[in-house]
């Protein structure tokens, strides 16, 4: 597929937390499907190692989603660049596993910033500008959300609150032809799971729990989020991409 032919040619795509992990794959997918690309997070030579081959089609944006503003000004610099927004992928994501009486306010209050508030303020932003193309947003889940895992009360519950979310948006957005889903990854190999998978007698197990016999990878998540960018008449989803983690 090239900048001409592919299913996202001519659309804008923003991809928060682009530079590692499953934003990566994502914004390499849509880059590869033709759109035209920005990436953000606080660091920025990933995210500049990933936009350098693809020259003006691809941007990297300094944004710390959790920091007021921030995802407002993201937005904003997009498009300035692009002149439009098609899709906003809401990716970033923060994790920490431990009991509550063990977890700090710190920690609190960073996985509900990053995963929660700072989501919430990129769909804002980005509302008017895809209202405009009837664009889509599509916010990255967890399994976790469906799934009670020993130590991840907070992180399940930042992820439960993006699934409502997703609903709640999709109904608030539906009139104004804003579609809005969720892609529910499963363990998947990334900088942020590689503590829960470095031991493996955990990774064998996660592997035995998983009905296609292996541990995800990023690209493996990116197609289920490209397909609820483009799909029409799906909204108010969440979608399991897990390799049959929860079944
Ligand atoms: N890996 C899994 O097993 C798994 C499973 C289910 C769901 N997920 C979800 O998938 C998403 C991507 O995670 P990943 O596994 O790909 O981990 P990752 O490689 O650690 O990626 C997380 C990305 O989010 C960015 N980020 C973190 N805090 C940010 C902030 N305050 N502002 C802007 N960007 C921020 C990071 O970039 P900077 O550090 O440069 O800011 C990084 O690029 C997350 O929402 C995660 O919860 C992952």
């Amino acid at each position: 597929m090239s900048e001409e032919t592919g299913d996202f040619a001519g659309r804008v795509v923003l991809v928060t937390g682009g530079g590692s992990g499953i934003g990566r794959a994502i914004a390499e997918a849509f880059l590869a499907e033709g759109a035209r690309v920005a990436v953000c997070g606080r660091r920025e030579e990933p995210l500049h190692a990933l936009v350098e081959p693809h020259g003006e089609r691809a941007l990297a944006l300094r944004c710390d989603v959790s920091a007021p503003g921030e995802p407002a000004a993201a937005v904003a610099a997009t498009l300035a660049r692009f002149g439009a927004l098609d899709v906003l992928v809401n990716n970033a994501g923060t994790f920490a596993l431990g009991p509550l009486e063990e977890t700090d306010d710190e920690t609190l209050t960073r996985i509900f910033a990053v995963n929660v508030l700072g989501l919430l303020a990129a769909c804002r932003a980005a509302t008017p500008h895809l209202a405009a193309r009837q664009g889509a947003i599509v916010n990255v889940g967890s399994v976790v959300s469906q799934q009670v895992i020993g130590g991840s009360v907070a992180y399940a519950g930042s992820k439960a609150a993006v699934d409502q979310i997703t609903r709640c948006l999709a109904a608030e957005l539906g009139p104004r032809g804003v579609r809005v889903n969720c892609v529910a990854p499963g363990n998947t190999e990334t900088p942020m799971a590689e503590p829960l998978l470095a031991d493996p007698q955990a990774r064998a197990a996660t592997e035995a729990r998983t009905a296609l016999g292996r541990i995800g990878q990023p690209a493996d998540i990116a197609p289920a989020v490209l397909y609820l960018a483009r799909d029409p008449w799906v909204t108010g989803q969440v979608l399991q991409s897990s390799g049959g983690l929860i079944l």
